[in-house]
């Protein structure tokens, strides 16, 4: 019989923009084990483990650190309408897109939403953020750590403590930076904490690892309600308002990831066995090492593009160290060069968002991307690609600079 598809194909790449980046191999090979039934103990094994090395991860004594499945905005929307009553206040203090996504999440939990804002390729002064709490006396602070759609990294380490005088809760949307640069979940007083597998932490997007704690328990709880057909006897309904979303309710999720193992969803197994492989090998290799592997790629990285004659983007004492913004040249057509890059090089980076739009290329070294050879390799194809557009640099320069500097 005549079969009208081909056998997938995926040509090969370098994945270089803000994400999803390439899988460690590792990851995909713990992808094609075989399924276990979500109860056997084994999995439920799994399990516990996941929740024992995302710990490490987040640096976080919670209990409460599991994974949601769905892509990062799963774990987002997950804590905010779990938090969030209709008519509760959060603040978002917004520097990009996805702060804009967090106020949109929030807004469809019926949360009265308040923003303060700063340009793009800028953080807040946490004294901002502090005045903001101050006057709007939120529920909830809701912020990103590492805006990918800028490239820029708020500074958290005092904004835990400035929610906490003030009597708000934070929650941090950590999917971009966790694992590539500090995050201290507990010694930074964060509430709850969100992430995505398919930046720094090198896997496929699919699961959202999550911790959040007994502050955020606390609210969650008191919203307890079990469906029905799976309600233990001793069940009473919490008297708190019930949590909008079945899926994302996290009272659920912890019967759920706990001893009690109340069924919920069937939790996604492969992509359970992806997060628990991405853990182990930031773990193996450290954080500490990890993070300086990142700082050093865009040490080098920015040496490279600026030895072009290129500008980068924002205020680079707030970069992310995982990904870098860089202006596209006038008379440069940016999409033109990405395509090149991916036709002749195999090669991807990052197009941009909103008002950056058309104005920067945003080039990513994440996980198992950040290597010596992905910089030196992005550097000399954008060389070449750039000067068959018209924007002539030395040759060798970029690759010369980020040698040097990785080098020393
Ligand atoms: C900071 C940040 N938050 C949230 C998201 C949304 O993640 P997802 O597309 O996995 O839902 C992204 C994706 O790029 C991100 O960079």
């Amino acid at each position: 019989m005549n079969h009208p598809f081909e056998p997938l194909n995926p040509p090969p790449r370098r994945l270089m923009g803000p994400g999803p980046v390439d899988v460690d191999p590792r990851v995909l090979q713990a992808m094609s084990l075989p399924l276990l039934g979500q109860f056997d103990p084994r999995f439920t094994g799994y399990m516990n483990d996941v929740m024992a090395l995302y710990r490490q991860v987040f640096r976080t004594a919670n209990r409460w650190t599991l994974l949601v499945d769905g892509t990062a905005r799963a774990g987002i929307e997950a804590v905010l309408v779990s938090v969030l009553e209709p008519g509760d206040r959060v603040l978002v203090p917004v520097f990009g897109r996805f702060g804009h996504l967090l106020c949109e999440i929030a807004r469809r939990c019926r949360a009265e939403v308040v923003t303060i804002e700063t340009e793009w390729g800028t953080v807040f002064d946490p004294q901002r953020i502090e005045d903001a709490v101050k006057r709007h006396r939120p529920k909830l602070v809701a912020v990103v750590q590492g805006d990918t759609s800028t490239t820029m990294a708020q500074p958290l380490d005092a904004v835990g403590r400035i929610c906490r005088e003030h009597g708000a809760l934070v929650y941090v949307d950590a999917t971009a930076s966790v694992a590539g640069m500090a995050l201290e979940t507990d010694a930074w007083q964060l509430d709850a904490v969100s992430a995505g597998l398919q930046k720094c932490l090198s896997g496929p997007p699919g699961v959202a690892p999550v911790t959040f704690n007994d502050r955020v328990e606390a609210v969650v709880r008191s919203r307890r309600h079990v469906e029905q057909g799976i309600r233990p006897d001793d069940y009473e309904a919490a008297a708190g308002r019930i949590i909008q979303s079945n899926y994302f309710d996290l009272s659920m999720l912890m019967d759920y990831w706990s001893e009690s193992r109340l069924n919920h969803h069937t939790e996604a197994t492969s992509m359970l066995y992806a997060a628990r492989e991405c853990a182990r090998i930031v773990i193996d290799e450290g954080l500490e090492n990890r993070f300086e592997r990142h700082a050093l790629a865009s040490r080098a990285m920015t040496a490279g593009l600026c030895a072009m004659d290129l500008a980068l983007f924002g205020d680079q004492a707030h970069k992310m160290p995982n990904v870098t913004g860089v202006h596209i040249p006038d008379g440069v057509p940016g999409d033109a060069v990405r395509a090149a890059l991916l036709e002749d090089f195999g090669l991807e980076i990052g197009t941009s968002f909103g008002p950056l739009h058309g104005r920067i290329w945003r080039i990513g070294t994440m996980g198992y991307g950040c290597r010596r050879d992905n910089v030196m390799t992005c550097l000399a194809a954008l060389e070449v690609t750039l000067r068959r557009f018209g924007h002539a640099s030395a040759p060798g320069a970029g690759v010369d600079a980020a040698l040097a500097t990785w080098d020393t």
